[in-house]
């Protein structure tokens, strides 16, 4: 057998996809630059919130948006990841800092904005620089509220006005620590509306990715919220997009895939851009001849569905879903469309023994225990909580797709 020097993985698990091997999403992003960038470059600020689970793409379509915005609409952007974030003051250190790391596709800019927050740098290296967290720490309070947030980011777009800079595009993702408290829900609803009501609006576009489930939790905090964010949902892939994906990625390596093989990679990534990388990764590390074979698509399922069992799954849980007891209970469920994450009792109850019955209860009742699944609002109907445990049991019932095996 021919062995390959493998080069290097097109495959992104765990980051947001480069640019060129993007796919699909067109929908969104044509709206995201009518509605978002166009209307900031025209002069009206504008508050969009990029809706979606985790791991179906909402940083990835983030990174492109503000890449195109930044090219060809005169926004300045600064991408503010707040996974760390759980006060006001950590907001405002994650922006100080993600401004001074912006401006990378112009050198002219990203040097000017270096040069004016050269105090926040703690030392130049070859290819970028430390931070001087405590000057950040410091001055971070200075502009931890809405009136003073939006001061800084007009300065932003004061110092690169003679770059052709018009407005800043501001996107904050991660945005998961913050929104219990109702702070934030505030600075959000206060910065759109102390920019509103200022006699000369910066063109701002704030941009905030996050689940469903977060954007409710502020307009809980804080009724107004609902009224200020365009919400522009991400949901899963079409086939089509899967299929451009993995061949894309397979090409810019050289490598083939069959066409067994790629119904397989498809069908198992069940439109979950997450799922498609691991699948992917796997492939090209089970591969050994440059061609991609139903059989290296199949031990890449298996691989995959490792991958996420350890690594996405609750081990508790993990364990639980390895019991010889649940195999019958669980292949049924793998048989129900993957992207629906409700079932009902009586759907996975018909056919099953008595006794495996039995095991269907002490099942479900399990797994609400374990808080993978909750009731849903129908009787008998059950819904998974986590995306990525509805995945593991789909890739490992290792049921191919009609007419590939
Ligand atoms: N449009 C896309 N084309 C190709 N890969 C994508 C696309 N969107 C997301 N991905 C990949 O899917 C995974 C999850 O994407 P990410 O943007 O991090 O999701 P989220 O921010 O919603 O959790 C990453 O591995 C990323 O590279
Ligand atoms: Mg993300």
């Amino acid at each position: 057998m021919p062995d390959m020097t493998k080069g290097r993985s097109p495959f992104y698990p765990g980051q947001p996809v480069p640019v060129e091997l993007f796919v699909g999403r067109a929908e969104q992003i044509r709206r995201i630059m009518e509605r978002g960038v166009g209307q900031v470059a025209a002069g009206k600020p504008v508050a969009m919130f990029v809706q979606g689970e985790y791991g179906i793409g909402k940083s990835s379509i983030a990174g492109v948006v503000q890449r195109l915005a930044e090219n060809g609409h005169s926004l300045h952007s600064i991408y503010a990841p707040l996974g760390g974030a759980r006060t006001l003051e950590d907001v405002a250190a994650a922006v100080l800092e993600a401004t001074l790391r912006s401006g990378a596709f112009d050198a002219s800019k990203s040097e000017r904005v270096r040069n004016w927050l050269a105090k926040y740098i703690g030392q130049q290296e070859l290819f970028g620089f430390t931070l001087n967290a405590a000057a950040l720490k410091q001055d971070a309070p200075q502009i931890a509220n809405s009136s003073r947030m939006l001061g800084f980011l007009g300065e932003v777009r004061k110092r690169l006005e003679d770059r052709g800079v018009k407005g800043v595009f501001l996107a904050l993702d991660e945005i998961n620590g913050l929104t219990r408290g109702a702070d934030f829900a505030h600075f959000i609803k206060g910065l759109v509306d102390t920019n509103a009501m200022s006699p000369e609006p910066l063109p701002l576009l704030l941009m905030l990715c996050g689940v469903e489930e977060r954007r409710r939790e502020m307009i809980e905090k804080h009724r107004p919220v609902e009224r200020i964010f365009d919400v522009v949902e991400i949901e899963s892939m079409r086939n089509e997009e899967t299929e451009e994906f993995f061949r894309r990625a397979f090409d810019s390596e050289g490598m083939s895939v069959e066409p067994k093989a790629m119904g397989l990679l498809v069908h198992y990534s069940a439109g979950f851009p997450k799922i498609m990388h691991l699948l992917g990764d796997n492939a090209y590390w089970a591969d050994r001849d440059g061609v991609v074979s139903a059989e290296d698509a199949i031990e890449a399922v298996a691989m995959a569905a490792e991958d996420v069992g350890t690594k996405y799954v609750d081990q508790q849980v993990y364990g639980a879903l390895r019991s010889a007891d649940y195999r019958t209970i669980l292949a049924k469920i793998a048989r129900l469309d993957p992207s629906e994450l409700s079932f009902t009792k009586g759907d996975i109850e018909a056919g099953l023994t008595q006794t495996q019955k039995l095991k269907l209860n002490n099942f479900l009742q399990k797994m609400k225990r374990l808080k993978v699944l909750r009731s849903g609002e129908l009787r008998g109907e059950y819904v998974f909580t986590n995306r990525m445990v509805r995945l593991y049991i789909w890739l490992k019932s290792q049921r191919p797709p009609a007419g590939a095996s």
